[in-house]
């Protein structure tokens, strides 16, 4: 089966005197139908090897590599291309959704825009749709949040609305930078099981991207781990907890186990439950 989304040896630089690096060699590839996680500690180039790929940097970076979406070259990409495949056939739900909506337009009207761009439905079917879409993130009162400004919601209801205009656009490709941090853990709970939904319904490739080993075993196929801007763990979920070899990967699973020991204690009323690793793992 031919990958979806390819990344190969993905660099990226900053344009300064020292041209620091930040991504040194990123690869991984995705198929249809299938969900990559990605993990990693804070600053490893998780964003950034995604928002190179997809052309959301500017001149301040240099990118090298080679990023293929159905076998077409994205890196240096006309931008108007890349913007159309954005939203389009490439979903992309960022890590800070204020970013995503424009203060100055109603949400309404930014959902309205993005169906509009990709489909031709009557204004009527589009009120429908986004309705319906709001209601299966679980916003309440739809109809009026759809003539609120981004301002007037809260990050997690903003971050929902993102994620719905980014499923219901069933594309090929969706990618999900952190899609459930400013989100309870009760609609987190709902909103992953939305993203396996959309992934087996519509084989759609998938990347979600999360400092959380529970969020991504519960999603992800396989995972790879990134450090200081290198791809240092990959396989499954089981291979990753039982032959980790980086620290930081090392320390997530050590944290589920943990809580898994913890669990194990008060179900048994003993202070040595003992645990093994393949304990720690977690029934999809
Ligand atoms: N706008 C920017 N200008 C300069 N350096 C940046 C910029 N954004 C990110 N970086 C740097 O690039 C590196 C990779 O950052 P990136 O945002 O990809 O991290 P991340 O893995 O997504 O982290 P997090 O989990 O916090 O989102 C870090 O060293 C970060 O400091
Ligand atoms: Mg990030």
């Amino acid at each position: 089966m031919s990958a979806v989304f390819e990344l190969k040896n993905i660099k990226v630089s900053l344009n300064n005197k020292q041209k620091t690096e930040l991504v040194k060699g990123v690869s991984f590839s995705v198929n249809a139908g299938e969900c990559l996680g990605i993990l990693g500690e804070s600053g490893s180039g998780k964003s950034m090897s995604i928002k190179a790929a997809m052309g959301l940097l500017d001149k301040n970076f240099n990118v090298s590599g080679s990023a293929k979406f159905k076998g077409d070259e994205l890196i240096g990409k006309n931008p108007e291309e890349l913007r159309k495949l954005r939203g389009g056939k490439v979903g992309i739900v960022l890590q800070n959704p204020m970013t995503c909506f424009d203060p100055l337009y109603r949400i309404g009207n930014q959902i309205s825009e993005t169906f509009l761009a990709h489909n031709s439905w009557s204004s009527s079917e589009i009120r429908e749709r986004s309705i319906a879409m709001l209601n299966k993130m679980q916003i309440r009162n739809p109809e009026e949040v759809l003539e609120k400004y981004p301002h007037q919601l809260s990050g997690g209801m903003l971050q929902r609305i993102m994620i719905g205009i980014a499923t219901s656009m069933t594309p090929d490709l969706l990618i999900a930078d952190e899609p459930t941090t400013a989100i309870d853990a009760i609609t987190q709970f709902e909103i992953l099981d939305e993203f396996i939904r959309i992934k087996n319904e519509h084989s759609v490739a998938m990347i979600f991207i999360s400092h959380d080993l529970n969020a991504i075993s519960k999603v992800a196929d396989k995972i790879v781990v990134l450090n200081k801007g290198l791809v240092v763990d990959k396989g499954d979920f089981s291979h990753i907890i039982n032959h980790a070899k980086d620290e930081y990967t090392k320390l997530l699973i050590e944290k589920r186990c943990d809580v898994m020991r913890k669990y194990r204690q008060v179900l048994e009323g003993g202070k040595n439950a003992k645990i093994r690793k393949s304990m720690c793992q977690f029934q999809k």
